[in-house]
């Protein structure tokens, strides 16, 4: 592919007004004229809807709906909705992707939908049967879980794993005699989840089999839940960006100088925990966006993002950076969990968030495809955050904006 005229590089994008965006994006990628009405204040969610959806329901809440573009992820030109309040992160991930796209565009990885769900055993008397009967029914209570989730069966999903772990005591000084002082087992069940999300199917399925672990064990369940630490369900996602791509107007750096300083910006989050949680911080300004547009659950894939940040003790940095002299680029990386689906929640019900996974074509088809998404548009995100801190700051781009949504220079 000529990297320079794939079809989600639209230059000059931004300057049109929204109406010719609109026709403009329509045409360039074939798309049916519904699917960007949808995004129209009075075509999206409509009050039966919202008052479906939650309850107490008053109204619905608007967004400004906005998209990436210039992205090229795997070979697959892609315009990337995102619902977002924040100015500059839509330009500035679009500006990135632009870069990206010149040299090759993003490569992206993802692991199988496998979820966690979590079985809290509590009043355990004794934990070598307890452990023991877990183990050796193991087959019993796969088919057990199964019996919750057979529409997810009969997709090629369900239960895979069943595995019990004695959780370490803690010493916070209590010292009641309710089930913190006893002996507490994690019983994890890891459930393949398809194109969902999960979180539905997953709770269904544990609380359908605690009674037989009750029966099983002798001991009592207590919770059951999902883990939103989704560490089977990692994305990942990698690019390069030639170093002459990163000098600017604003600075007499040298692109590699530019580039020798994102990876100092790295290397501050990755030591020390302040810069990291903002560093992240800006990784999920993206992903969130193109979460809230596909009806996910941004606060879900938040949890998992940080708690797999601090995964080994101290909190660091989702992505890494490094140069290559002998290419003479800047090499970024991004690993974290997305629990990200496509069917299930406000998929259905959603005019607006059907839209957005319209548009996204392939990426919107299964849930794996749109975890590489996310992840491409977090290290999109991240990379111009750095790059903006090293180089100018952010607040210019900040202001610019600031001052056209105000009528200023509109
Ligand atoms: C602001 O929303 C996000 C940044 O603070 C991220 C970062 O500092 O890397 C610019």
């Amino acid at each position: 592919m000529a990297s320079e005229q794939y079809r989600s590089r639209i230059p000059g994008f931004y300057r049109l007004s929204l109406e010719s965006r609109r026709q403009t994006l329509q045409k360039q990628l074939g798309l049916l004229p519904e699917t960007l009405s949808a995004f129209l204040p009075e075509e999206g969610l409509d009050l039966s809807h919202a008052d479906r959806m939650v309850e107490n329901a008053l109204g619905v809440f608007g967004l400004p709906l906005g998209v990436a573009v210039n992205f090229l992820v795997d070979d697959i030109p892609v315009v990337v909705p995102m619902a977002v309040e924040e100015p500059s992160i839509i330009a500035a991930c679009s500006n990135v992707a632009r870069l990206v796209g010149l040299s090759g565009g993003f490569r992206t990885e993802v692991d199988p939908p496998h979820m966690i769900g979590q079985l809290q055993l509590v009043r355990v008397l004794d934990t070598d049967r307890a452990l023991h009967a877990i183990e050796t029914h193991r087959e019993e209570i796969i088919a057990e879980v199964n019996r919750f989730c057979p529409n997810m069966i009969a997709r090629g999903g369900g239960c895979l794993d069943v595995k019990a772990r004695v959780l370490p005591p803690i010493k916070d000084g209590y010292h009641g005699s309710l089930d913190n002082d006893e002996v507490m087992i994690a019983i994890d069940v890891i459930l393949h989840c398809g194109d969902a999300m999960g979180a539905n199917i997953v709770n269904t399925a544990l609380e359908g089999v605690a009674p037989k672990i009750e029966e099983l064990t002798g001991a009592r369940v207590s919770l059951r839940i999902l883990s939103n630490l989704a560490d089977r369900r990692l994305a990942r996602a990698f690019c390069e960006v030639p170093y002459r791509y990163l000098a600017t107007d604003a600075s007499k750096d040298s692109g590699r100088d530019i580039a020798l300083a994102v990876v100092g910006a790295y290397r501050f989050a990755a030591r020390d925990v302040y810069r990291a949680c903002t560093h992240n911080k800006g990784i999920l300004n993206g992903i969130d966006a193109l979460a809230i547009a596909t009806g996910n659950d941004w606060r879900a894939i938040e949890a998992g993002a940080h708690a797999y940040a601090a995964r080994e003790g101290r909190y660091t940095s989702l992505t890494r950076y490094s140069l290559d002299d002998a290419k003479q680029v800047l090499c970024a990386s991004i690993e974290l969990p997305i629990a990200a689906g496509v069917v299930g929640g406000s998929t259905r019900a959603h005019p607006s968030v059907k839209a957005a996974l319209a548009l996204i074509g392939p990426f919107g088809e299964s849930a794996r495809s749109l975890a590489r998404l996310m992840a491409s548009v977090g290290l999109a995100q991240n990379m111009s955050a750095l790059w903006a801190l090293v180089s100018e700051g952010i607040q210019r781009g900040h202001l610019e904006l600031h001052r056209r949504k105000n009528g200023a220079g509109a």
